[in-house]
């Protein structure tokens, strides 16, 4: 058996979707290991969760202090433990040019939206006011733009009559929860290829074509 591929994870709160990507690697779904669990706010809720199960969790309070400096701890953090692949879950930081860099096409993150519908903050909201009646979530690539880089998959569900933010955010969470998992499947088991902005499966070519 070749050795399980290393997932770091980065949050900043509640850590919903890395409790996810967690119980799919419990339950054989998800063949990773989580080698490193960090925090950039002591009160993440996330990272105590990641305490009590056990796994490597660290605090990189962000608090004040410049970016670069703090990017750099973060990359140092996570070339020790030796991650493969870096997992922003509900990471309230922009990234540093040097840190896309340290990991090229080796950061994913999660956004609750259709990009390039509705990037940044609130996308809930977003699409609620501007009346859509589908949205979902994305995964992609990071890159140095916000929400930018190529699209890993996405997931749809339906605006419904009378939906407010709270309700069209538990729907879309129930379906990151789903993606995201997938998401990282899919990148760590080799067989896709990146062209551009285009992530799809590889093709298996007949012999002699
Ligand atoms: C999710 O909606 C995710 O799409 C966005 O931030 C939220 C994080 O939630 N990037 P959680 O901390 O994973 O519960």
């Amino acid at each position: 058996m070749p050795a399980l591929k290393k997932i770091g994870i980065l949050l900043s709160g509640r850590g919903s979707n890395f409790e996810a990507i967690a119980n799919s690697i419990k339950a054989g779904r998800l063949h990773s290991e989580i080698a490193i669990v960090i925090s950039n706010r002591a009160d993440a809720a996330g990272l105590e969760s990641a305490r009590q199960r056990g796994l490597h969790a660290q605090l990189i309070p962000s608090k004040g202090r410049v970016r670069e400096e703090h990017d750099a701890e973060v990359i140092a953090a996570l070339k020790q433990a030796q991650v493969d692949l870096v997992c922003l879950a509900g990471y309230m930081r922009l990234l540093s040019p040097d840190f896309i860099r340290a990991f090229p096409n080796r950061i994913v993150n999660i956004h609750p939206s259709l990009l390039p519908a509705f990037p940044g903050m609130d996308a809930q909201k977003q699409a609620i006011e501007y009346g859509v009646k589908v949205t979902g979530c994305t995964v992609h690539l990071v890159d140095e733009h916000l929400d930018h880089g190529p699209i890993i998959l996405q997931k749809t569900v339906p605006v419904l009559n009378g939906d407010d933010v709270h309700t069209l955010s538990a729907r879309i969470l129930e379906q990151e929860h789903a993606a995201y998992s997938e998401a990282i499947g899919l990148l760590l088991s080799g067989e896709v290829e990146i062209q551009g902005r285009t992530i799809a499966r590889k093709q298996v070519r007949a012999e002699g074509k």
